[in-house]
């Protein structure tokens, strides 16, 4: 059974992590849901893969009726994000799906055949039950070429996606508690998906202007308070990209040998 631990709750806003099943095949990379809730309405951020679906129907259903998932908001167009499309279709017809425009007709391909609302380049509202303050911050070329975060001002919580990737141990725990022990989960993940500076620095002077008590990734620990600042700080310091180097020369060596 998925983990489920409410991370915001003002009595009309809530946020549900779900993530950390003990169940989950050790050939999938691990993967962190949310729920946003407004009332009785939900959205679902990167619900997830195929092979998660099941415990992600059961951890969606304790907490709201599926018929109130109004809506699934994809970051990007990975499997671990959204391949489980179908499978949500399947269960609620009526769900709008909202992904960047440049993956809009690609995401289709995981079935279900709706209609994607395009996310224009420069972001937007994401609607959710009576409310219109979710924003939706992009974050192109980290690492996705069409890639977007969500910041909700009302729990100061920023979903930031693929950024904040850790992979961690199976049983470790949800959140940071010595910001010093991330990196090593972390560095070469963003050395190597992350390819530019540029767009690395746009998206962390963007994130800057936010009043941010929580950063929830898709991947490994949930920061909060000082790490955030902590985690920004040290992802505007890391050369990203960087992986290239080494993967050349890696690959003209071998190629060298084989001569
Ligand atoms: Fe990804
Ligand atoms: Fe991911």
């Amino acid at each position: 059974m998925l983990k489920s631990i409410e991370l915001f709750n003002d009595g009309r806003r809530r946020w549900i992590f779900l993530g950390r099943d003990p169940k989950k095949p050790d050939t999938l990379i691990d993967s962190n849901q949310y729920i946003i809730m407004e009332g009785d309405k939900a959205t679902l951020l990167d619900p997830g893969g195929l092979e998660i679906f099941p415990s992600m129907i059961a951890g969606v259903s304790r907490e709201v009726e599926i018929e109130n998932v109004e809506s699934i908001m994809a970051s990007h167009q990975d499997p671990d994000i959204v391949s489980s499309l179908s499978m949500w279709f399947s269960v609620q017809d009526k769900l709008s799906v909202y992904a960047p425009w440049v993956w809009s007709s690609f995401i289709p391909h995981f079935g279900g055949a709706r209609e994607v609302k395009a996310i224009p380049d420069e972001g937007m509202i994401l609607p959710l039950g009576s409310s219109r303050d979710l924003q939706l911050i992009p974050c192109h070329y980290c690492h996705s070429s069409g890639h977007f975060t969500l910041y909700d001002p009302r729990a100061k919580i920023l979903f930031s996606s693929d950024i904040g990737a850790a992979l961690v141990p199976a049983d470790h725990e949800i959140f940071v508690q010595d910001f010093k022990a991330m990196p090593q989960y972390m560095e070469a993940f963003h050395k190597r998906w992350m390819p530019s500076n540029r767009a690395k620095n746009a998206w962390i002077q963007r994130v800057r202007q936010l009043d941010i008590e929580m950063m929830v990734p898709q991947h490994g620990c949930i920061f909060r308070g000082e790490d955030v600042q902590r985690f920004l700080d040290w992802f505007e310091a890391l050369q990203v990209g960087s992986a290239v180097d080494g993967i050349t020369a890696g690959i003209a060596e071998t190629a060298e040998a084989a001569l």
